[in-house]
């Protein structure tokens, strides 16, 4: 999904934009070509067996005799498309929507350029207005959008101006007393979501909670995220402006605004990347048409941003396909320029989601050299290109979410066609577990709960907490009713079509089972009909809220993740927590985190099955049922040992965090 778009070789050679200038391609294509893949594994590679693992994102691109014919000059994926968003990307020049008006060249409309952006710094509160000074500054910058689309990267001549401002703080509480004697390292995390600015799911949590720890490491961490219209109120009100410039973008011939705005909070700085014509949808992602563009965009954005902040980081840490041209652009475009020193990290929270496209619609948008299409690198099959593929080879080091994923992935079976590849860069491979920000996940504290509970009194108190659930969703008030919480994305990848078929079976009259989550009709009417059949026992709540999420956790006895893949999980990590029992899937990390219980021994932390199956689901839950009701002193041991199993970011965090000095040994 994530295409970041750079200047095109053809650009290079005019001379006009100063990246184009620094990176001859025959320079870069020497120093950036990924190490040479026989090109035979990757064709040989078994497709992915399972047919119905498709991405959804892959299926939204249409058939490769839909695609643009493979025109170099202008491969505007838009074309045929009729929808709104194709409309965006049509070629500038040569059609005259109302959409193409606004992307008219840049030179003959920088003024709508600026007035688009005009709001975003508008918007900058009192805090911005102490940044005043720095504003000002950069306000001729603005006047010259064209001088300032070639200087993407303006460090050598001319350092920002901002970047010698003092950052503006809006929170600060760097905890000094756990900063170590560790050596220090500075850290760009680049990716799509962030919680609490945005989130859809795990990465919105890892992007958040791993910074934090990171921090606690001696390292300084800035986040580069794309400034969606969609991130709550009181969160823009706080950012600073930090600056702005225009960028150039593949082969569009417009020049980009793009804006800084700065938050601080407990250490960490995020900065957002603002430009209103891409980040002004409600939701993060919308369709591969949109999202193609959007973070190519954001990608050369965000490098483009580090240069003109000057603050060029020691590793750049980027985050699945959004971000998978990121280590592309490192090596190519941008290799000459100050970031280029950077070393990288790509790390995939889901194989199924790569952002694949035709290798026109690619090229036109990040506008990349010719030998970053190689098989080896983003080439895929026979026409597409794929910027995940091309971030795997270009990146210094590929991480995934689980020690058990890591190894999945360059397996047939779950390496989403992607395994040949990833075997191919198994040396630069590692499997790092994610964990949960103890602060945010914390019974003994947490606002959403009736009853706060911790460790000591967990078996005291859980219960209010389980009444209260009940009374909440409408289910019958019974403390000696057994209760199943799901919170998940209601997708193909979390086993839904398993809980389906043995939903009647689970509902015995002992039995509630709570299903929190969005996503795919088919099972969001699915369980809206088991709600409506099975009044009382079965709630259904087809929303996303992080407050329900929280008692859930709490109220549930245990949770059900019965994932066909899981690159980590993060929903039995909070379960464990609460003191509620995961039941799940061996697999990814899930089987890296829960531990089978055994009824001989007492020892583990949950119920688990291995094969895909329904009748094996069924019967680990029956499992969990017979413990819980006839075996309850075990089972409360279960619950104490899990919410004192550290599932913390401490160790997870420190293995990333030698990863960097791994990579930066000076
Ligand atoms: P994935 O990233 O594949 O969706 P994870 O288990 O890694 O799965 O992370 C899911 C995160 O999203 C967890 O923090 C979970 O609590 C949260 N979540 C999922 N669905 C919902 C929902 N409907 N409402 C609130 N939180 C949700
Ligand atoms: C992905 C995975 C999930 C993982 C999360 C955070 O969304 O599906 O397993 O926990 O990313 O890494």
């Amino acid at each position: 999904m994530v295409q970041r778009k750079a200047t095109s070789t053809k650009k290079k050679t005019t001379g006009k934009k100063v990246m184009n200038k620094k990176v001859p391609a025959s320079t870069a294509a020497k120093k950036a070509s990924p190490a040479a893949e026989p090109v035979d594994i990757v064709k040989q590679a078994p497709a992915a067996p399972v047919v119905e693992q498709a991405a959804p994102v892959e299926k939204k691109v249409p058939p490769v005799a839909e695609k643009p014919a493979p025109v170099e000059k202008k491969a505007a994926p838009v074309v045929e498309k009729p929808t709104p968003v194709e409309k965006k990307a049509a070629p500038v020049v040569e059609k005259p929507t109302p959409v193409e008006k606004k992307a008219a060249p840049v030179v003959e409309k920088p003024v709508s350029v600026e007035k688009k952006a005009t709001p975003a710094a508008k918007k900058a509160t009192s805090a911005t207005k102490k940044a005043a000074p720095a504003k000002k500054k950069d306000a001729p910058a603005a006047k010259k959008p064209a001088p300032v689309a070639e200087a993407p990267i303006p460090t050598v001549v001319e350092p920002a101006p901002m970047a010698k401002e003092p950052t503006p703080v809006v929170e600060e509480a760097i905890p000094m007393s756990v900063m170590s004697n560790l050596p220090r390292r500075s850290i760009a995390f680049i990716g799509s979501e962030c919680h609490p600015f945005v989130k859809t799911g795990g990465l919105g949590d890892v992007m958040y909670a791993l910074p934090r720890q990171l921090v606690k490491l001696n390292c300084d961490v800035r986040v580069i995220l794309p400034r969606y219209a969609c991130i709550p109120q009181k969160y823009q009100d706080q950012m600073v402006y930090r600056g702005e410039f225009y960028m150039d973008l593949g082969h569009t011939g417009r020049n980009y605004y793009v804006g800084i705005m700065e938050y601080i909070c407990d250490g960490v700085v995020y900065d957002f990347i603002d430009n209103q014509e891409f980040f002004s949808n409600g939701n993060p992602y919308t369709n591969l048409v949109d999202d193609i563009p959007k973070y190519c965009f954001f990608s050369k954005a965000a490098l483009a941003a580090l240069n003109y902040m000057n603050w060029i980081p020691d590793i750049i840490h980027c985050h699945d396909w959004q971000a998978g041209l990121v280590p592309v652009y490192l090596r190519t475009l941008f290799a000459d320029s100050p970031v280029g020193r950077a070393r990288s990290i790509l790390t995939i929270h889901n194989l199924r989601f790569q952002g694949i496209y035709n290798i026109p619609t690619i090229k036109y948008w990040s506008g990349l050299p010719d030998h970053a299409f190689q098989m080896g690198a983003l080439k895929d099959g026979y026409q597409d290109a794929n910027m995940l593929k091309g971030g795997i080879a270009y990146a210094d080091r590929v991480t995934t979410v689980s020690g058990t994923y890591a190894w999945e992935i360059q397996t047939p079976e779950y390496g989403e066609h992607l395994d040949g590849h990833l075997r191919y860069h198994s040396g630069k491979l590692r499997g790092i577990v994610n964990g949960i920000d103890y602060d945010m996940w914390n019974p003994a504290t947490d606002p959403a709960l009736v009853e706060n509970y911790d460790l000591g009194n967990v078996l005291e108190h859980k219960m209010a907490n389980k009444l209260a659930l009940q009374r909440e969703l409408g289910l019958e008030e019974d403390e000696g009713k057994f209760v199943i919480g799901l919170i998940s994305r209601l997708t193909n990848q979390k086993g839904l079509d398993l809980v389906r078929d043995i939903i009647p079976q689970v509902l015995d009259g002992n039995t509630q089972v709570v299903v929190l989550g969005t996503g795919d009709k088919e099972y969001e009417d699915t369980f809206r009909y088991y709600e409506n059949t099975h009044k009382g026992t079965f709630a259904a709540c087809i929303q996303y809220d992080e407050a329900r999420a929280h008692r859930i956790y709490a109220g549930a006895d245990a949770l059900l993740v019965p994932s066909r893949f899981e690159p980590c999980g993060l929903t039995q990590l909070n379960a464990m927590h609460y003191g509620t029992l995961p039941i799940v899937r061996e697999t990814g990390g899930l089987k890296d985190t829960v531990a089978p219980y055994n009824p001989f021994t007492g020892d583990g932390n949950g119920f688990t099955f291995d094969r895909y199956d329904a009748g094996l689901l069924l019967d680990a839950i029956n499992r969990a049922k017979t413990e819980y009701f006839t075996n309850r002193y075990h089972w409360d041991e279960v619950v104490q040992r899990d919410m004192d199993k550290d599932v913390s970011w401490e160790n997870s965090a420190r293995q990333y965090k030698d990863l960097y000095l791994e990579l930066t040994q000076w």
